[in-house]
């Protein structure tokens, strides 16, 4: 496999959706794939139904995982074999460190079995971005969209950044982790540098 696999990460309210819109822009190439987790599949689109539903966290875990086995097989692999830079918005970290906190209590150990359920047969990122910022910040840019209360909210997504933290802890050798709360000039900047510095290399 000669393509490169990117993903992008970060909270609700991280700034993720501005910069994979600027990225969509910058990046038109046909050497560069844009994709997202939840996809578009019929099976991404249920995804999403069970998120807005009161879906059992379980059963929500394996529908995302079914998906992502789908985008494999559909788009990741296949571009990566046709020398792509795949770009992800979204991908098997979002796993661990939003359904580590859901299945928690269900599952305790749930973020380091969430992450050894996709060991042996996920494509892994050559380099994945996280966009790093206080949740404090988050909420005050995402507002309150959903049914939780905003406590409820803050409570969930400082366990989604701690995951995050220390899945790019555990693995250096792929995660950069930007500061989100910079400008989004300099956030753009600094996440152009290290998406050249991957599409550059092989
Ligand atoms: P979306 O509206 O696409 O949010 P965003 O623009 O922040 O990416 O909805 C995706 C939601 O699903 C988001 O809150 C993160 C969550 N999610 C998981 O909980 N697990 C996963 O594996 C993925 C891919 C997303």
């Amino acid at each position: 496999m000669s393509g490169k696999l990117i993903t992008i990460e970060g909270i609700d309210g991280s700034g993720k959706t501005s910069l994979i819109r600027y990225l969509e822009e910058h990046y038109t190439h046909q050497r560069y794939v844009f994709t997202v987790e939840p996809t578009h599949s019929w099976i991404g689109m249920d995804v999403r139904r069970a998120i807005e539903s009161d879906v059992d966290p379980l059963a929500e875990l394996f529908l995302f995982m079914a998906d992502h086995a789908q985008h494999l097989d559909s788009v990741i692999r296949p571009a990566i074999v046709d020398d792509k830079i795949v770009i992800s918005d979204r991908y098997s970290d979002s796993r661990c460190a939003y359904q580590g906190v859901t299945l928690e209590p269900v599952r305790p150990g749930a973020f380091d079995w969430v992450e050894g359920l996709h060991e042996g047969w996920t494509v892994v990122p050559d380099l994945t971005i996280l966009l790093d910022v206080d949740v404090d910040v988050a909420l005050s840019r995402c507002g309150s969209r959903d049914a939780m209360t905003k406590f409820e909210k803050k409570d969930f997504l400082n366990g989604v950044a701690k995951n995050y933290r220390t899945l790019a802890k555990r693995h250096p050798e792929r995660f950069a982790v930007v500061d989100a709360s910079m400008p989004f000039e300099d956030v753009v900047k600094m996440v152009v540098g290290l998406v050249d510095g991957v599409a550059d290399v092989g």
